[in-house]
C-alpha cells in the first residue's frame, strides 16, 4: 500500500495545462444539462492531446444527494474516458445541507465520492491528496474540516502541516506547485471565510505557484502577493459557460479564458 506522502501520478507527459472548474452547485436538469455541455466542449477541444487536468474546488453539488453524486461521477468519466485527468476537492454544499455546516452522513457520501470516483486507494484518503506529473505537484485541500458556522471552513492544524511538508518536498524536487481548495484564503467575510487563512497564506509563502479557489462565486487574480506566484479565483463554471484554461510555457504559468 501507498504512502500518503507518494503522490497519484496523473496519466500525462510533460507539465499539463490545468482547467479550473468550481461552485458547479449541481441541483437541476438544467444545471446538468449545462454542466455537459461545458464538459463535452473541454473534452472535445483537450482530450486528445492527453495533457490537461481538470481541477474541481468544490460546491459540485448544491446540496448533498446520492443521485447527484452519479450524475457528476457520469460527467466526470466522460473527461476521464476523452483523455482529460480530474481532481478534486469538496466544498462546503458537499458535505452539508444548503452548504450549512456539515453533516457526518454527508461528509462521508462526499468523501466516498473524491475517492471511488478517482479510483484513489483507501490510502490516499488523507487531505491534502498529493497529485503528481512530470515536473507538477497538485495538492487538493479539503477546507470543510472541524465546526464551521454558517459557509464558512478551515484546514485544520493537522492538514496544514502535511501541505507545508508536500509543497516543501515538491519545491525541493524542482516541481511548479498548485494548491486548490474551495475556500478562499483572501476574504474576510464573517459568513464565508476560511478561519485559518493567515496561517495557511504563511506556510504557503515562497513554496506555492499558483493557488486555485472558489466560493465566492466571483473570478479575480492575483500575482505575487503573500510570496504567492499566482492566486486565481474562479467563478460558478456552469453558471458563467466559461473556464479558466492555465499553461506552463517558458517558465511562467499564463492564463486565459474559454468560452465554448
Ligand atoms: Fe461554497
Amino acid at each position: 500500500m501507498r504512502p500518503n506522502d507518494t503522490p497519484l501520478m496523473l496519466p500525462l507527459t510533460g507539465v499539463p495545462d490545468l482547467i479550473h472548474l468550481s461552485d458547479l452547485h449541481l441541483r437541476d436538469d438544467e444545471s446538468l444539462r449545462r454542466l455537459r455541455r461545458l464538459v463535452q466542449a473541454i473534452a472535445t477541444r483537450h482530450g486528445a492531446a492527453q495533457k490537461t487536468v481538470v481541477v474541481l474546488t468544490g460546491d459540485i453539488v448544491d446540496t448533498p444527494d446520492r443521485a447527484l453524486w452519479r450524475e457528476a461521477e457520469t460527467l466526470v468519466a466522460l473527461l476521464q474516458d476523452a483523455g482529460v485527468a480530474v481532481v478534486g476537492c469538496p466544498g462546503n454544499h458537499d458535505v452539508g445541507w444548503m452548504g450549512l455546516g456539515a453533516n457526518a452522513g454527508d461528509r462521508a457520501m462526499a468523501q466516498r465520492w473524491f475517492t471511488t470516483t478517482w479510483g484513489a486507494p483507501e490510502s490516499a484518503k488523507a487531505w491534502p491528496r498529493e497529485y503528481g506529473a512530470p515536473g507538477l505537484t497538485l495538492l487538493l485541500c479539503d477546507t470543510t474540516v472541524g465546526e464551521n458556522t454558517l459557509a464558512t471552513g478551515q484546514l485544520g492544524y493537522t492538514q496544514r502541516m502535511a501541505l507545508a511538508a508536500a509543497a516543501q518536498r515538491a519545491k525541493a524536487r524542482g516541481d511548479q506547485v498548485v494548491v486548490a481548495m474551495h475556500h478562499h484564503p483572501v476574504n474576510d467575510d464573517a459568513s464565508l471565510k476560511l478561519h485559518d487563512a493567515e496561517a495557511l497564506l504563511h506556510l504557503l509563502a515562497s513554496r506555492c505557484d499558483v493557488l486555485l479557489c472558489g466560493h465566492l462565486h466571483q473570478a479575480s487574480a492575483w500575482s505575487g502577493v503573500w510570496g504567492i506566484g499566482r492566486i486565481y479565483a474562479a467563478d460558478a463554471a456552469v453558471e458563467a459557460q466559461r473556464y479558466r484554461h492555465l499553461s506552463f510555457q517558458h517558465g511562467r504559468w499564463l492564463a486565459s479564458w474559454v468560452r465554448p
